[in-house]
């Protein structure tokens, strides 16, 4: 597997700053030999470049919308050009907004090789607003939607076709921070999510097992982790922590189960906020994670 790291050092899309040193911080712990150890020939292409924070308060409805075009625009180019290519981005962030960037460019690729896609959101919130029921006009809560359909032009359109992604493509996993306008939204829409509640009635397993099911065998899949995923106690480094998330071995099971599909095909790691990260535990949470992505695992698998 080739591997291209690309950092997008912003937080245009969060009201909490400190995600713009995300990539920095996880390179630092060593995210590089984690898919190394792990097999993968990997290329860091480095960090792009974007408008700076203007630190505004929202405009009908959006924060920093121009800003956060930009900055997907050029995460859309830079993915699409490494998956294009027969390789596997690997999306630095930066906040969750960067996943419209990300996540619209895979989908074009699948669209074009016409291959079914599979979005994995990991993640506490559900990221589903709207200008009109958003609590904070932060973008960083609004990627899902756009995706699916809902949001500004230039960024719903991203990906060349509208929607990016039928609603049916999409899994989420973890949450439990969910504004009420959403929970009618996601409703509506029909999202399968796999709540917190969820996994605790059915279990990791199970829940994993159900929004992995159906897969082609040339299903892409692109996991989307919002490190607020994990338990605020284990993951402290993120600028909107939610607690009663996953247990760290819960967190790795989910990861687990992804690397036993054998069809990861694109990934974000997003949200860290290495100014809320004390003595950098987060962003070896996430290295952590990583491995067990690219098949570290307890013993040799056997497989069922
Ligand atoms: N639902 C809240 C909002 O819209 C929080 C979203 C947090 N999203 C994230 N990617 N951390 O503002
Ligand atoms: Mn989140
Ligand atoms: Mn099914
Ligand atoms: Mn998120």
């Amino acid at each position: 597997m080739d591997v291209s790291l690309i950092g997008a050092p912003t937080d245009v899309g969060a009201s909490v700053v400190g995600c713009r040193l995300g990539p920095g911080a996880l390179r630092l712990a060593g995210i590089q030999a984690a898919f190394e150890r792990f097999g993968a020939t990997v290329v860091d292409r480095g960090d792009l470049t974007g408008p700076v924070n203007p630190m505004a308060p929202p405009v009908d409805g959006y924060r920093h919308l121009a800003e956060v075009t930009e900055w997907n625009r050029s995460v859309h180019d830079a993915v699409y050009a490494e998956v294009s290519g027969g390789r596997m981005p690997v999306l630095l962030g930066g906040d969750h907004c960067l996943a419209i960037g990300s996540v619209s460019a895979v989908a074009r690729h699948c669209r074009e090789q016409g291959r079914p896609m599979r979005l994995l959101w990991f993640d506490a919130h559900a990221d589903y607003n709207t200008a009109s029921i958003t609590p904070s006009g932060n973008m960083h809560g609004m990627p899902v939607a756009v995706l699916t359909g809902n949001g500004p032009q230039d960024l719903v359109e991203l990906s060349g076709a509208v929607p990016a992604l039928a609603t049916s493509d999409v899994r989420q996993i973890g949450l439990r921070d969910v504004d009420l306008g959403e929970k009618h939204l996601l409703h509506e829409h029909r999202i399968e999510v796999f709540d917190m509640r969820y996994l605790d009635e059915v279990g990791v397993r199970e829940a994993m097992r159900m929004a992995l099911d159906d897969l082609d065998p040339d299903t892409h899949v692109h996991v989307s982790l919002d490190l607020d995923f994990l338990d605020d106690t284990i993951a402290p480094g993120v600028g909107t922590p939610v607690r009663g998330g996953p247990t760290y071995r819960e967190a790795h099971l989910c990861m687990e189960m992804v690397a036993d599909t054998g069809r990861l095909g694109s990934l974000d790691i997003v949200e860290l906020n290495p100014a809320l990260d004390v003595r950098s535990e987060t962003a070896r949470l996430a290295v952590d994670l990583v491995e067990s992505l690219f098949g570290k695992s307890t013993l040799l698998r056997v497989h069922r």
